[in-house]
Formats: C-alpha cells, sequence, structure tokens
C-alpha cells in the first residue's frame, strides 16, 4: 500500500514538474523530464522509462486538457484531472487531437479537413528508426543483435542500412547495438536528405548548420569517410558534442574541419564540391519526437526561423553552386516560401522520387519535396536541391 502511495506522489510530482518546465522554460520534454526527476528517487529503468511514456502522453494531452479546463493556473489540477481519465467526447476537433487551434487551422489550410487531421493523428504517434552505421558494423551483424535483444523491425525499402523498429523490449538507446554505436536513431527524413546531396568520394561538403553532426556522420559513413567534411556551427557547445559524437561513430576526424561561426556571414577560399544546410526551424514538423512542440510552437517562431533561413540561403547560394536545403518544418514559411525568394537565382531539382511534392499553389511547389508522417511515416521535412545559375 506504502509503494503504492508513494509511486503516485512521485508521478504526481514529476509531471507537474514536467508540464512547469515546458510551459515556463519552453524546452522539449527530454529536458523537461531530466530536470523533474532531479532528486527524486526512483526504482531502476523500467520505473523511469515508464515514467518518461506517460510525461511524454500528458504533454502531448495539453491542449485536450486545456479544451476541457479552460484556463486552470495550477499544474497539480492538470495532472489530477490527466489521472483520473479524460474523455475528448463532444470536444471540437482541434481539441480531440489536442493541438492550439493556430496550429490546427494552419494544418487544414494547407493540406485540407481529411489529410490535416491524418497528419495531426500521425504527428500524435512516435516512429522509431535506426540507421546502421556501417562504420562500425555490417548490416548483417546488427540486423542480428536487434533479433538477439528480440527487436522486432523492417529493412526499409529505399535505404538498407535503415531500419523501422515495430517492438522492442527496451528502450532503443539501451539496445546493444546502440550502445556501441553500431546503430543510431536517425528519421528516415533525415537520411534522405543526405540520399538528395549524394556525397561522393573525394567530394569537399560544407555543412552549414552541423550540429550534432547526424547528416555530417552520415555523409562520412556513405563515402566510407572519403569526403571532406568543413562542418560549421554557431554553438561552440554543439561542436564540442559534434566532435564527441563523430568520433564514437567512428568518423575520420581528420578528414572533418569543425568551425564555430556564423554561416550567414562566412566565405570560403574555393567553392566547395556541396553545400548542405539544413537549417535551424521551428521543428514543427518533429512534433511526434517531441510532444513539448505541440506547446511551444507559434507563429512568431516561425517567423523568427524564416528570417533566419533567408541570410542562411542567400549566404548558401554565395558559397557554392550545387545546395540542398532542408527544414524539419511542415510550415510553408520555412520551406517554399523561403526557396522562391531566390528564384531568380536558382534552378531546382526533384530527385526524390518517393517524396511528395511542395504545398499546392504555392510557388515551385513541383520542383521541392516534402516528407510527411501520415505518408512516409517520417517526421515533417522539407528538402530542396538547388542549382545556381
Ligand atoms: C537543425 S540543427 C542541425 C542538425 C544537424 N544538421 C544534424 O543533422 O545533426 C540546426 C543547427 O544550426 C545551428 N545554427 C543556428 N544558427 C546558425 C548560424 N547562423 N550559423 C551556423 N549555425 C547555426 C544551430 O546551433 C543548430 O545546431
Amino acid at each position: 500500500m506504502l509503494v503504492f502511495f508513494m509511486k503516485g506522489r512521485v508521478k504526481f510530482k514529476v509531471l507537474a514538474k514536467v508540464l512547469y518546465e515546458v510551459l515556463t522554460h519552453r524546452v522539449s520534454v527530454d529536458v523537461a523530464f531530466k530536470r523533474a526527476c532531479k532528486g527524486v528517487r526512483l526504482k531502476g529503468t523500467a520505473e523511469r522509462e515508464l515514467l518518461y511514456e506517460l510525461a511524454r502522453k500528458f504533454v502531448s494531452d495539453y491542449h485536450k486538457l486545456r479544451c476541457i479546463l479552460g484556463d486552470v493556473r495550477t499544474y497539480a489540477k492538470y495532472v489530477r484531472v490527466w489521472l483520473e481519465g479524460i474523455s475528448d467526447e463532444g470536444l471540437p476537433p482541434h481539441c480531440r487531437l489536442s493541438y492550439s487551434r493556430w496550429f490546427y487551422d494552419k494544418v487544414i489550410s494547407l493540406l485540407g479537413e481529411n489529410e490535416g487531421r491524418q497528419l495531426l493523428a500521425s504527428m500524435n504517434k512516435r516512429v522509431w528508426w535506426l540507421r546502421i552505421n556501417t562504420l562500425r558494423a555490417s548490416e548483417e551483424k546488427v540486423v542480428r543483435l536487434l533479433e538477439h535483444e528480440g527487436v522486432k523491425y523492417v529493412i526499409d525499402k529505399d535505404y538498407s542500412f535503415l531500419v523501422r523498429i515495430e517492438e522492442t523490449p527496451k528502450p532503443i538507446r539501451l539496445l546493444k547495438p546502440v550502445r556501441e554505436y553500431m546503430a543510431i536513431p536517425q528519421d528516415k527524413a533525415s537520411v534522405a536528405v543526405i540520399h538528395v546531396l549524394s556525397p561522393e568520394a573525394g567530394d569537399i561538403i560544407v555543412d552549414m548548420a552541423a550540429a550534432p553532426g547526424m547528416k555530417t556522420s552520415l555523409i562520412m559513413m556513405l563515402t566510407e569517410n572519403r569526403a571532406k567534411v568543413i562542418a560549421v556551427d554557431i554553438s561552440y557547445r554543439r561542436i564540442l558534442l559534434m566532435k564527441n559524437l563523430l568520433r564514437k561513430l567512428g568518423v575520420d576526424l581528420s578528414r572533418v574541419h569543425l568551425v564555430v561561426s556564423d554561416s550567414s556571414k562566412i566565405r570560403f577560399p574555393a567553392y566547395p564540391s556541396k553545400v548542405l544546410l539544413d537549417a535551424p526551424c521551428s521543428n514543427s514538423g518533429a512534433v511526434s519526437k517531441d510532444p513539448a512542440l505541440k506547446v511551444t510552437l507559434s507563429e512568431g517562431k516561425v517567423k523568427y526561423y524564416a528570417l533566419k533561413q533567408a541570410e542562411l540561403l542567400n549566404n548558401a547560394l554565395q558559397i557554392g553552386s550545387m545546395i540542398v536545403y532542408s527544414v524539419c518544418s511542415i510550415m510553408p514559411e520555412e520551406g517554399e516560401l523561403i526557396v522562391s525568394l531566390y528564384k531568380d537565382r536558382i534552378r531546382l531539382e526533384r530527385t526524390l522520387t518517393w517524396a511528395s511534392e511542395g504545398y499546392a499553389g504555392l510557388p515551385l511547389s513541383s520542383s521541392v519535396m516534402r516528407l510527411f508522417p501520415h505518408k512516409h511515416m517520417t517526421e515533417g521535412f522539407f528538402i530542396a536541391k538547388m542549382l545556381t545559375k
């Protein structure tokens, strides 16, 4: 009885603190959960994982709870009502799907009611992709190890080094191939970005927003460490994390030049073979990974990033003649509308046959690529391949 009581208290306290962190400090669920668990005694990994999943669901249901409770200001009330169980009967669609009115209306205006709702519903579920890191182990070895751990997976039809996890007896990060950097969680959309970049041995590639290095590491994997990457990021802290990650993934660090700089101003003495601009963005395509985005996303944020993206792309067009621009966003303000600012200076190529086109009715939409959770089981991404005129 005491154990049950204690567990209930812990659960209550952690969930309330998670919501406080997300609403007050606008952080991700992962960061909020870490902060909320500080000083809390949990009985091992299993309890922690259960609580983590609960925290994700709770934050994901925030807008639904708001619809039910109105403008209640106490976190405790949100937690209590949610733990007792809520019903969405009679609620309007944005409340049932648990999105802000603004975000819901925006998606419906882009895709129509049916498809828009499908997209929003699929962003409420997480899909896990694992990229087999062939710099550390063969594809065969990694799938054998996954099977040995009881993981159910599907090998992707487009990329043989990518698997979609269907069931796992333990958290992904605790699986042996992941712990030993033979595999790493990476969404299929990120892989598709590098597919569009099509790195080759001998290429010199500028990665303009490189940290924490997931795409740089894939470039090096696909070229068997035979490309050269100039990896730029504005954040020194993130560049340090990147260096550490690349080393663990088996990337030849003598071929990756790490630079801390503002890529909207940086210049290079010579043209690289290819430029990747995986720009900072609102992350509106990554809601399934971080449900806190449903709470923290705003029109202001989208506008803020659109300005940054325009500056960065402007400079990318001076740096190289082949540029891949990508953002993990479903907002046209960060995709079609950014690229169309430079339409007179570029030619676009659509190389990803399985991707969707851009949003109907927007400039250049038939020449750019979009990936969607409800269609491609990926995060929501925008990708454009540009050649300067
Ligand atoms: C979407 S993340 C990049 C993810 C990375 N490409 C990967 O696959 O791991 C965007 C990055 O852009 C960086 N950034 C933001 N503004 C920048 C700027 N003006 N110049 C260079 N990097 C910038 C951020 O620090 C962040 O690391």
